[in-house]
């Protein structure tokens, strides 16, 4: 088993960006909300506490028991550095104003976190309360013209307490990243061995152990996740891997082929099923966005089961759930509300029966890609934009008919074609089309037109939660319009949308 770092999460809004920064240093780390019991196995090396929005003043305040960590190394950042503070006998206030944005840190005294950072950097504060007092035996090892105690420690007699006041995982810290990286190998002594080939090695034995002599099946989509889930199983159990790839006639233009035969390349056990006509029937008739989407995820299952009872044996479900989607949040503002019903295949019928193999619900998105990469996955898979589950139907507003599809398809290739011809693709995070219920007035050559208009769309984000749009070139934009409008039969109009998520979202449905 890799060593291990645990980082406690209280809610804060950059306890992944701090998951993120360690494995960068090839350094295994789980994020557990603080009131898990955590297993103080032999492999862990060292305890995160997160930041909050909470305040250690408040009356139910979150709360740990720095007793349980035994001998092992604490980093406290933001609030947890205030929780150590205040458990060790400190004194913690609220400050006159609230800190927030770029500081700067000096350097007051020597200390293993902060070896070999610059005297004078800026770090990056987000805190209403200040620490006023450290607890007796500790020493401030950091200080900014704001505050005295921005970063302080213990590290004496077995003792190996350190708090940082500001958020050195977060990218304005500037030797952010080098003191997460002293903790990681001078304090917690990590080998820093968790390599994309190490993860590859001990997952390729444990699919081996758990599925045995069994047959997995799994539906694969064409996107990064699935397919290096994919590669990894069948690295492990080769063809009892049974992979199905469903054209629901919601695809880009072409997709479907294309990706059967990028599938069939890498050695992949995978059956193409069409099933658009079937999709298309059940959607006859159907405008509600809420609705297309169940209709889609609906016949998704019974396409799926059907195959899955057409083989035998089968024991196993393989998916490409990634660490975002397990991470438990501590929830801070109360359960959240469903804005859409995302991800198609929103459960398996209970009759299946299957047990889950999901090799990457320990990565995070970038790792998963540095995975894929080991593993000789061609380009054009890992580094595509994310497609969602239900395809062209959420981006053609309103009913979808086959020959929607075809006017979006034809627009969307063009779109994506020429972002990829001018090497804008990698740019941006994710782009399309979407096909609006609005027809207008045109002209063409001497004729009046009343045709569709379409939308492109593109943005920029880290993971899809926030995004903003792409400031697209403006020479570049009229010749997408033209090369659509002269070559999509039945549209006349091209709009490009200039909405940020919040308060739009990327998809329009
Ligand atoms: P929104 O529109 O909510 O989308 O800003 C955020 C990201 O999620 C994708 N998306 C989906 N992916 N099934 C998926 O697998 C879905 O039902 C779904 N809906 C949206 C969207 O493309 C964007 O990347």
């Amino acid at each position: 088993m890799a060593e291990k770092i645990i980082i406690l999460d209280f809610g804060s809004q950059y306890t992944q960006l701090i998951g993120r920064s360690l494995r960068e240093f090839n350094v295994y780390c789980e994020i557990i909300p603080f009131n898990k019991q955590i297993e103080m196995a032999n492999d862990v090396k060292g305890i995160i506490l997160s930041g909050s929005p909470f305040s250690v003043n408040e009356k139910d305040h979150p709360k740990i028991d720095f007793a349980g960590f035994g001998n092992l190394p604490v980093l406290g950042i933001c609030y947890g550095a205030q929780l150590m503070a205040k458990a060790f006998g400190g004194t913690v206030e609220k400050s006159d104003k609230r800190e927030y944005g770029r500081s700067h840190l000096h350097l007051e005294k020597k200390s293993l976190l902060l070896d070999d950072v610059n005297q004078d950097s800026n770090v990056w504060m987000s805190h209403s309360d200040t620490i006023t007092k450290i607890p007796d035996g500790f020493s401030i090892t950091g200080s900014t013209p704001q505050i005295p105690v921005a970063a302080f420690e213990i590290a004496d007699q077995g003792k190996k307490f350190f708090g940082l006041q500001f958020h050195p995982e977060v990218y304005h810290s500037e030797e952010g990243k080098k003191i997460l990286k002293n903790f990681l190998t001078k304090i917690c002594h990590c080998k820093c061995d968790w390599t994309p080939e190490h993860f590859i090695n001990d997952t390729v034995s444990h699919i081996k152990n758990q599925v045995g002599n069994g047959e997995v099946i799994m539906a694969l989509s064409g996107g990064v996740d699935s397919t290096v889930a994919a590669v990894l199983i069948h690295k492990a159990i080769g063809n009892r891997l049974h992979g199905i790839f469903v054209d629901h006639g919601l695809l880009r233009r072409n997709e479907f082929e294309q990706v059967l035969h990028s599938y069939k390349n890498m050695g992949l056990n995978v059956k193409g099923v069409n099933a658009s006509e079937q999709f298309y029937t059940k959607l006859k008739g159907h405008s509600e966005p809420e609705l297309k989407r169940k209709i889609i995820g609906g016949t998704f299952i019974e396409v799926f089961d059907k195959e899955a009872r057409s083989l035998k044996g089968i024991e196993f479900l393989g998916q490409g759930t990634i660490y975002p989607d397990v991470i438990e949040s501590v929830s801070v503002h109360g359960p959240s509300v469903t804005i859409k019903s995302h991800h198609n295949v929103g459960g398996l019928p209970a009759h299946m029966n299957l047990k889950l193999i999901e090799p990457l619900r320990m990565l995070f998105k970038d790792e998963v890609r540095r995975v894929g990469t080991e593993l000789g996955i061609p380009s054009e898979i890992l580094n595509r934009h994310p497609f969602p589950g239900p395809g062209l139907a959420i981006r053609i507003l309103g009913e979808v008919t086959p020959d929607k599809v075809d006017i979006l398809q034809r627009a969307d290739d063009i779109f994506i074609t020429e972002l990829q011809k001018s090497g804008l693709y990698a740019t941006v995070w994710q782009a399309g089309v979407i096909l609006l219920p609005v027809k207008s007035v045109g002209v063409m050559g001497d004729e009046r037109t009343y045709e569709s208009t379409v939308a492109l769309r593109a943005v920029t984000s880290v993971d899809g939660m926030t995004a903003d749009w792409a400031k697209l070139d403006y020479d570049f934009l009229g010749h997408v319009s033209n090369e659509i409008i002269n070559r999509v039969k039945g549209v006349n109009r091209v709009v490009f949308d200039i909405s940020s998520k919040p308060p739009a979202t990327i998809e329009w449905e």
